[in-house]
């Protein structure tokens, strides 16, 4: 059985990781190939989620690089055709949301290859997110459909997906956040920074519905600046936002400097870095998906700064809350969080480090 597992951008990394990992335990069942599509490529963005995580260097890149959507999108689907083309593949595995998931799902599917989409099902009903497209694109043609939560499964039971081709394994996004918790612990990037344990904020932001519009960024970076008056936040800026951020002239809003005050920005952290940061933040301020979902098995709250989730779980029995671009709601989420509120931070099921094992045997028995 020959598989091409792709990944193309900074979320997808950690997702594949343990999914090779699982796979090299059936060398006589498995030849499987990465192909990265190069949607992603910044070091600090590609590069050292690979050092991080030990994963094997892509066997193909696509080397397509940014764009609109419908370049980025187009250019993989052109490259990625002549890759299946070569090299036949028996199935492709696709992990996530990006464009990378989307572009080459449906090339795949067009060549008569089979399909598996990893974190299937999720679903934010916002289709102003672009995310949200390629979720519902890809699903639909997949062939075998790996769902993370019994809300995924209950969307693509309503979409009129056969059962059979459904699997609930679990979370591979915490298979590799367990495998790692522990190292990530012994790092001492916390005291370097000069932090410490529950002193500090960790923030994440860069969809295009926080930063890409001047209005709405003023107003979050307002609700922000009053936070980090109480409590340092720390953020790792995506190269969008940094493009924004210079566009707008909201220079002055951050700390550019090398002292834990303000909103204290730095360029984006490999994958150990930043887990040690989240794992001893006292709060967690996102828009990122992924993030809702770590902090829940780590236990820390979370404030999502979006008006929708595809990861409702992490609000029914995580730490998360949603609070959208509205600076009232965000600063009254944060101050609760500060003056003490708890959250309970249970484990949803099957978020238990085995759902990678449990994808490849899955496909070992059923494609033998
Ligand atoms: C993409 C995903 C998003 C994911 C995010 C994680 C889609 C539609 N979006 O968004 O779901 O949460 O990755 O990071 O697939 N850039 C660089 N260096 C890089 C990559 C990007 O400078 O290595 C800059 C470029 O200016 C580029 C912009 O960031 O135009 C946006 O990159 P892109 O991959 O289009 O989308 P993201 O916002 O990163």
């Amino acid at each position: 059985m020959k598989i091409l597992n792709i990944v193309g951008a900074r979320p997808n990394f950690m997702k594949m990781a343990p999914i090779i990992e699982a796979m090299n335990k059936y060398p006589e069942h498995i030849n499987h190939l990465l192909v990265h599509t190069g949607q992603h490529y910044d070091e600090k963005m590609s590069q050292s989620f690979f050092n991080d995580l030990g994963m094997p260097k892509p066997d193909i890149n696509l080397e397509v690089g940014s764009g609109s959507h419908a370049e980025q999108t187009a250019k993989i689907m052109i490259e990625f055709e002549k890759v299946c083309l070569q090299e036949k593949p028996d199935l492709v595995i696709v992990v996530g949301d990006v464009n990378s998931t989307m572009a080459c799902s449906i090339t795949a599917k067009k060549l008569g290859i089979k399909v598996a989409h990893v974190e299937a099902g999720l679903r934010s009903r916002d289709m102003s997110m672009p995310e949200e497209i390629n979720r519902l694109c890809t699903d639909v043609l997949c062939d075998y459909l790996f769902t993370t939560d019994h809300f995924a499964d209950e969307n693509l039971k309503a979409e009129g997906v056969a059962d059979e081709k459904v699997f609930f394994v679990g979370n591979v996004m915490i298979d590799t956040l367990l495998k790692h918790k522990k190292i990530a612990s012994t790092l001492g990037l916390m005291n370097q920074l000069g932090l410490q344990t529950k002193q500090y904020a960790t923030l994440t932001m860069h969809r295009p519905g926080n930063v890409d519009d001047k209005e709405i960024l003023l107003g979050i970076l307002e609700a922000l600046t009053e936070i980090s008056n109480k409590l340092p936040i720390v953020f790792p800026m995506h190269p969008r936002t940094r493009k924004m951020v210079e566009q707008f002239g909201f220079e002055k809003y951050f700390n550019f400097g090398d002292n834990a005050e303000g909103i204290w920005v730095m360029e984006p952290l490999g994958y150990l870095e930043f887990l040690h940061l989240n794992m001893n933040a006292r709060l967690v301020l996102t828009d990122s998906g992924g993030l809702q979902e770590e902090t829940t098995v780590l236990g820390v709250p979370c404030i999502t700064m979006r008006p929708n989730t595809e990861r409702p779980i992490t609000c029914e029995v995580g730490t998360n809350v949603m609070v959208g671009n509205d600076k009232d709601l965000i600063l009254k989420e944060a101050f609760a969080v500060l003056n003490g509120r708890q959250h309970s931070g249970d484990v949803p099921e099957k978020w238990d480090g085995h759902a990678a094992e449990r994808i490849v045997t899955t496909l070992v028995e059923n494609l033998r």
